[in-house]
């Protein structure tokens, strides 16, 4: 199977059997902060919380269904404030995927070094550190975001006998890798520079030692990682670099050059499906 590239709507994943999937990786749109372009069925446009959370529970619906038993997904979100307000945002999705049937299993930090992005002394910290300075007295502490979430969930129990002694041996993890990286469930990740890619970029992207972790810990070489939330492929580009297939959804059309450039598209090991926009009242349900 090469790595397929759907640029569609993944609140529908047609193309993709139930089962088949061996782990998600993504980063869904953070409520509506960015802006990832104009595009019909872009779920980070959606200006109302609520019809938010239900568009993207359609997608991790069809997660699920494409997920293998046993199985992980993997979601970076983060609390966002919006207009005054604090969105408990993975607090949510743990409620909407419990409820479809997702076991929560773990909630890894990615904190940023401070002085990067939303480290503990720049961005929105500072601006908190400045209500203090001009009202320091009780009742000025304000709410902020210096880090993020990366919710783990699993489908059912996998079961450990289902793969051989041999695949076992080749995908071993090095014990002082683990200890240096995994021992602790924050981890510490740069945040990726926004326009690194300068003809076209994007707004959010995650640094890639975030999905090559998370493959790294969780499929054996030659399984399938699906990102639905695609962006610029940064998932996609760890997933090959790892020997791992991949399939990734993205309604932004515009973002494909630029997917193409991260993973080095060739179309001897990738395809491209251009499926169009919104699809979500076409679904049966
Ligand atoms: C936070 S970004 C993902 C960034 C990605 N992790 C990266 O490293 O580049 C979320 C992406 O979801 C896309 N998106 C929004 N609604 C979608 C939908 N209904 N189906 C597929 N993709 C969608 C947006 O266009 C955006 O590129």
């Amino acid at each position: 199977m090469k790595n397929k590239i759907v640029i569609g709507d993944a609140r529908n994943m047609r193309e993709l059997e139930g089962e088949s999937i061996q782990l998600v990786v993504t980063s869904p749109p953070y409520f509506n902060v960015k802006n990832y372009g104009k595009v019909d069925g872009n779920i980070g446009s959606i200006n109302n919380y609520f019809e938010y959370l239900r568009a993207v529970e359609r997608v991790f619906e069809e997660c699920f269904r494409v997920l293998e038993p046993g199985r992980f997904a993997c979601v970076n979100i983060s609390d966002i404030i919006s207009g005054g307000r604090k969105f408990p945002i993975p607090a949510h999705y743990v409620y909407l995927l419990e409820r479809m049937g997702f076991d929560y299993r773990d909630d890894i930090i990615w904190k940023k070094p401070s002085g990067v992005g939303a480290g503990v002394c720049a961005g929105g910290a500072a601006k908190r550190f400045g209500v203090f300075i001009q009202h320091p007295y009780p009742m000025y502490y304000f709410p902020n975001n210096i880090y993020e979430h990366v919710l783990i969930f699993r489908k059912g129990k996998f079961d450990y006998k289902s793969v051989s002694d041999a695949r076992k041996h080749r995908d071993k993890i090095d014990i002082e890798t683990a200890k240096r990286y995994w021992n602790c469930d924050i981890w510490e990740l740069v945040p990726e520079i926004k326009n690194q890619y300068t003809a076209d970029t994007h707004p959010a992207m995650f640094p890639e030692k975030l999905p090559e972790n998370l493959i790294r810990l969780f499929t054996y070489r030659g399984e399938t990682v699906l990102d639905p939330f695609l962006g610029s492929g940064t998932t996609m580009k760890a997933a090959w670099g790892l020997g791992r297939r991949s399939v990734g959804y993205e309604i932004n059309e515009a973002y494909l050059p630029l997917i193409k450039r991260k993973v080095g598209f060739s179309n001897k090991f990738f395809e491209v499906k251009k499926r169009g926009g919104f699809e979500w009242k076409n679904l049966a349900k």
